[in-house]
């Protein structure tokens, strides 16, 4: 099947960047671009594109027909810690846009779906330690929850529907490209834009808080791999955990400060803490890695050197 493409959400962190890449691969007139509001200007500028509410069934499935749409990727969602402070916000546009993609896959519309879960779906009383693929899964956060009822949704339309559903867990994103939006792992990407402009960073997670990150070449490198991999190798139609590195912020300013000898870093840990304290520390993606061949490139020095070089150079661009 040739992938006629729907990007939703597709000015977001992980949006923008994935649109780019399957325009490269598939080529832009296979490739639909679709956010609420034209707030990425190089995504809206750079081919087809159209302004869409995920939330709008009547809409998304006239946009679906236009185009003759084969294959959506859903990544308009509310994070976690915007998530917390308008909750029924985030569990409507996070589960109506599912429940209306996999509608319109159970329809026949469409014949392939990407769904983002995350490693929200864990909780509390999940072993923190590479946390396997299958273990308790308490979510504490409203973010969490859509997530993990989103994935035993995508298993059902998968088992009862037949829809082909692919989705992975993802860690925190860190990109120089754009901005995540309302997460507890963005202080992994604030850390560097602070480190070049201001020299310091204050950190809203304590010192040894140790979170799973993943670069996001390498997270975008599974999305299409997940999505490029034959049907009879997904045999999870859930989730699969995805993993690369884990670090603490302590350990992010020590690598900065291989570059950047005079970087300095204090704490402030505010409300996002507890949802952090409440996540894996390491995943275990065994499961991925077997299944369709996932492997990840970048470590922590390597994502630093990346970070570092691509944001002075945007600044010098800027200046
Ligand atoms: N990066 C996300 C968040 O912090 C986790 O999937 O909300």
């Amino acid at each position: 099947m040739n992938p006629k493409i729907l990007i939703i959400g597709a000015c977001g962190q992980i949006g923008s960047e994935l649109t780019t890449k399957l325009r490269h691969i598939y080529g832009d007139n296979q490739v639909v671009a679709s956010d609420i509001s034209y707030n990425n200007l190089d995504i809206v500028n750079s081919g087809l594109f159209e302004i869409l509410d995920a939330q709008d069934y009547a809409s998304l499935k006239i946009c679906i027909e236009k185009y003759e749409i084969n294959t959506v990727y859903l990544m308009a969602a509310m994070l976690s810690a915007t998530g917390e402070k308008y909750p029924m916000k985030a569990w409507d546009l996070n589960m109506n846009s599912l429940f209306h993609v996999l509608n319109l896959a159970k329809e026949g519309f469409i014949k392939k779906v990407f769904w983002p879960s995350s490693i929200a779906v864990f909780g509390p009383t999940t072993p923190k330690v590479n946390t396997p693929q299958y273990t308790v899964m308490e979510p504490s956060t409203v973010y969490g929850i859509t997530k993990q009822v989103g994935e035993r949704w995508c298993e059902y339309y998968f088992n009862k529907y037949n829809v082909d559903v692919r989705s992975i867990r993802y860690p925190g994103i860190i990109s120089h490209k754009t901005l995540p939006g309302g997460g507890t792992t963005d202080y992994a990407v604030d850390i560097y834009h602070k480190a070049l402009s201001d020299g310091h960073y204050e950190c809203f997670l304590t010192e040894e808080t140790e979170l799973p990150m993943m670069f996001m070449d390498d997270a975008i490198k599974a999305t299409v791999d997940i999505m490029q991999a034959p049907t009879e190798s997904i045999k999870i139609r859930s989730a699969y955990n995805l993993a690369a590195i884990s670090f603490t912020p302590r350990e992010v300013a020590e690598s900065i400060k291989k570059q950047l000898s005079d970087f300095t870093i204090s704490y402030a840990p505010d409300f996002r803490q507890d949802i952090a304290d409440s996540w894996p520390k390491s995943i275990d993606d065994n499961e991925a890695r077997k299944h369709w061949n996932w492997s990840h490139e970048f470590d922590l020095d390597a994502i630093t050197n990346e970070m570092l070089t691509n944001l002075e150079k945007k600044t010098l661009q800027n200046s």
